[in-house]
């Protein structure tokens, strides 16, 4: 509940005699699009039946007077409650200040735990766009989930196993050299593989060697194991400068190859069931509505559907999740479909709190960005660039400011997770590094740019704010600011129930304007008896700033 509501519910409560439920009470409240119709309104329609009167007589007999409010009337149907502006935002802000980052944390969780499914990348191939959107925003709802309450566990689950191993060992073996893996390993290692897809269309020996040779891979075979082991580890560290530009770390780096010999146990339950049936040769689970699952290729050779079978079920042994997230592009639904219907077939109860939380494409110029052919985006040039421009226009605008680089990467990141987190994920979203960088407009640095002004304006106004003194501020701007920040709970609730980071986007981008209206009407810094409230009111600003960006895993420097 948003600290503002509780007068609202508590007076509705007790007009009512109690023959309505808090809890629906809060439901029912509407926020009115004017603030010529109050700061809430409640809709009486749905008490019609219960009390037997028309609506408009049920409002009219709900007005009345109460400390927190200047006035509460009647409008038609509703009843709209106006505050009493100065207490009520004297009150949001002490409770901002008394809470500080702990403000909008919520009990949801109760401590249990939230499996996240992220990132995972595929070793030997470039971090893609897609696995950048679901790094971002699987840390942004690990963070989410932790502020509701809920223990995250972040796993990688790293894609390095499967027959395209055997190809590119074949393809590293005829072309390759330990020195250009060395130089540039990811870009080298896809090249082997470009190459090997390219040769197998005239040479159809090709495939059975790659095939061989993977077999040999499962098999434990020396050379091609070292092999393997020498690659993960050259992606791996590339990744890692990535996730540190990022700042996004993980729980768990157990990915598809740490199942590789543990998926007996899936595949025995899953005849125990005689859930499996042959299908050309091949081991399936039929699916209502679907093509069916895929577990055991002929040669015996499993799939990247039975390696998932097995890490939700080691998965669940070890963390027993109350929900576990799979963070994967909409390419994967049908996948993740089978998945979990496999899983619920085999009667598993934790089964139905799998879900699957897919996101859209980036496009460049309206296509999609594509790591096919060569055609390489890196993505790490594509972050240093962002920080290259953001040191430029720090150079220009704030040549002096002490940590520079420091802030020129907050910023620079800032901007790429910011432009991803702002749209609802299920969209596509446009790269253009111009657009995110800008500091008008809808952008994660407008944010952190607010975020320093209003730190700029305390430390100048040299006063302590610490503590609030439950003063609060009587003009328009200060309100609409006061307002927004009491909504900072129930923006966090909703990000977390649609598994939507950008309900917290769009806020920040809101309340920063609101802010930046305050600034520009009123006189804050002005000596009169209003100046120490209007200064908590920019102190529980850059808190809720802060946190917001917090959440969505972008920092948020004092000075920029
Ligand atoms: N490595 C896969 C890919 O790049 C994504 C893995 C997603 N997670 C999963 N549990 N299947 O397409």
């Amino acid at each position: 509940m948003n600290v503002d509501q509780f007068a609202v519910v508590d007076y509705l409560s007790k007009a009512l005699n109690g023959t309505v439920e808090k809890e629906q009470i809060i439901k029912l409240l509407e926020i009115p699009k004017h603030a010529s119709l109050g700061d809430y309104a409640f809709p009486c329609f749905q008490l019609a039946k219960v009390l037997r009167k028309s609506p408009t007589l049920i409002a009219k007999d709900l007005e009345g007077e109460h400390e927190s409010f200047e006035r509460i009337e009647a409008n038609g149907p509703y009843v709209n409650f106006f505050f009493q502006k100065e207490k009520a935002s004297g009150q949001i802000i002490q409770t901002v200040l008394e809470e500080g980052s702990q403000y909008g944390s919520l009990d949801i969780g109760k401590n249990e735990t939230i499996v996240l499914d992220m990132s995972s990348p595929n070793i030997a191939k470039p971090f893609s766009m897609g696995h950048l959107r679901s790094t971002v925003i699987g840390n942004s709802l690990s963070n989410i989930v932790e502020k509701c309450g809920y223990r995250a566990v972040k796993i990688n689950y790293i894609g390095d196993w499967g027959t395209q191993f055997g190809k590119l060992i074949v393809a590293y073996k005829k072309w390759g050299s330990e020195e250009n893996v060395r130089k540039a390993p990811i870009q080298e290692l896809f090249k082997l593989y470009v190459q090997f897809h390219d040769e197998a269309e005239n040479d159809k020996s090709l495939n059975e060697q790659a095939r061989e040779t993977f077999l040999k891979l499962e098999q434990g075979d020396d050379e091609i194991t070292a092999l393997w082991k020498w690659f993960r580890e050259e992606s791996l560290s590339e990744f890692e400068k990535i996730y540190d530009l990022l700042g996004v770390a993980f729980d768990s780096y157990n990915g598809e190859s740490y199942y590789n010999d543990k998926m007996q146990a899936i595949i025995t339950k899953l005849e125990e069931k005689e859930l499996l049936v042959k299908s050309d040769g091949a081991d399936v689970v039929e699916v209502d509505g679907l093509p069916p699952c895929l577990i055991r290729k002929s040669d015996g050779a499993t799939l990247y559907a039975t390696r998932d079978l097995t890490a939700a079920l080691d998965r669940y042994e070890t963390y027993h999740f109350a929900k576990a997230l799979y963070v994967v592009g909409y390419e994967q639904s049908v996948h993740f479909t089978q998945v979990f219907n496999v899983l619920d077939q085999l009667g598993y109860e934790w089964a139905k709190e799998l879900t699957h939380v897919p996101f859209g494409l980036i496009l460049k110029d309206g296509t999609k960005m594509s790591t096919r052919k060569g055609k390489v985006v890196l993505l790490e040039e594509v972050l240093k660039q962002s920080i290259e421009l953001a040191k430029q226009n720090i150079n220009e605008k704030n040549p002096d400011l002490p940590n520079k680089e420091e802030v020129a990467t907050q910023v620079g990141v800032g901007a790429i997770i910011f432009h991803d987190l702002k749209n609802d994920r299920k969209n596509s979203i446009e790269f253009s590094l111009d657009d995110m960088l800008r500091i008008e407009g809808e952008t994660g640095p407008y944010v952190q740019y607010t975020h320093a002004r209003a730190c700029s304006l305390l430390t100048k106004a040299g006063v302590d704010v610490t503590a609030s003194t439950e003063q609060g501020v009587e003009d328009e701007e200060g309100w609409e600011v006061a307002k927004l920040i009491s909504q900072f709970p129930s923006v966090i609730e909703r990000s977390f129930s649609y598994y939507d980071p950008s309900q917290i986007g769009k806020y920040v981008l809101d309340l920063s304007q609101a802010f930046n209206k305050y600034y520009g009407k009123v006189k804050i810094l002005e000596e009169n008896e209003g100046k120490i409230a209007r200064l908590t009111l920019v102190k529980a600003v850059t808190i809720v700033l802060k946190e917001g960006l917090r959440l969505l895993g972008v920092q948020a420097p004092e000075a920029m």
